[in-house]
């Protein structure tokens, strides 16, 4: 059994409301790392890509949980070397996409990197998916959770759903060949939903920093009142998953 934290959209800025939002999140989920295997936050740890954003970021995210993360948009508008280096830490920082392998708990929690530098819509390269195949045919038999940042189906959420990933049919026919890959992860969308992708869950994060407005609620009172929020993913031993969502309870001052 695999039992997941799941964030994303941090937007880190060097302002008070993206710093105390994600501290809000992080007592919450340090407070129960014992009883979790992995935090996937799925990009957009912050608002420009800026190394000064991308050190706080890290720097709010290290605790005691073993934390696995993809870019967003935001933290790639001047290219991947600054996230490579910063988040990931590796030395001979490069711009090739960042795809990368978690084993976890018996699973895999698979992260592919669905950013195109300086655009805000999304899209799984040539390289990645053929990254993707041949790591998903390594993990024959291994449960997968895969994650990435741009949501492969619209969510009726008007705005997001004109910046969402380009071209899902390549990975549907993709995960068609890949049975063992359980549920799917992304974010970008700034609200926690729930939908179907290639006959798999797809399970969205609610955005760290504020939530987008449905069509049908007040704009500013979305963003202004909902508390940040996280999601758990639980991949059993039948290879369900179940997804729960929750608050972060306001911290003791
Ligand atoms: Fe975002
Ligand atoms: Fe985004």
């Amino acid at each position: 059994m695999i039992t997941l934290a799941h964030i994303s959209d941090l937007h880190i800025d060097g302002g008070a409301r993206s710093r105390e939002r994600v501290e809000q999140v992080m007592a919450y989920l340090n407070g129960i790392a014992g009883s979790l295997d992995a935090l996937v936050v799925t990009g957009d740890l912050t608002e420009h890509g800026a190394v000064g954003e991308l050190e706080e970021a890290r720097a709010l995210l290290s605790g005691r949980l073993s934390v696995v993360s993809c870019p967003g948009n935001h933290d790639v508008g001047e290219g991947r070397a600054a996230f490579r280096r910063v988040v990931l830490g590796e030395k001979a920082a490069g711009e090739a996409p960042v795809n990368a392998v978690h084993r976890t708990g018996g699973g895999a929690v698979v992260l592919c990197d669905s950013t195109v530098p300086g655009e805000a819509g999304g899209l799984l390269s040539e390289e990645t998916l053929e990254w993707l195949e041949e790591t998903l045919t390594g993990l024959r038999g291994t449960p997968v959770v895969l994650g990435f940042h741009h949501p492969p189906v619209p969510l009726h959420v008007p705005y997001v759903d004109g910046i969402a990933m380009q071209g899902p049919d390549r990975l549907a026919v993709l995960l068609s060949r890949h049975p063992q890959v359980a549920g799917l992860l992304c974010g970008h969308a700034h609200t926690p939903a729930a939908t179907a992708f290639a006959q798999r869950p797809l399970l969205v994060a609610p955005g760290t920093v504020g939530m987008s407005p449905l069509p049908w609620e007040d704009a500013r009172s979305a963003y202004e009142t909902h508390p940040p929020a996280v999601a758990f993913h639980v991949l059993d031993d039948a290879g369900r998953m179940t997804t729960h969502y929750r608050t972060a309870p306001r911290q003791a001052r």
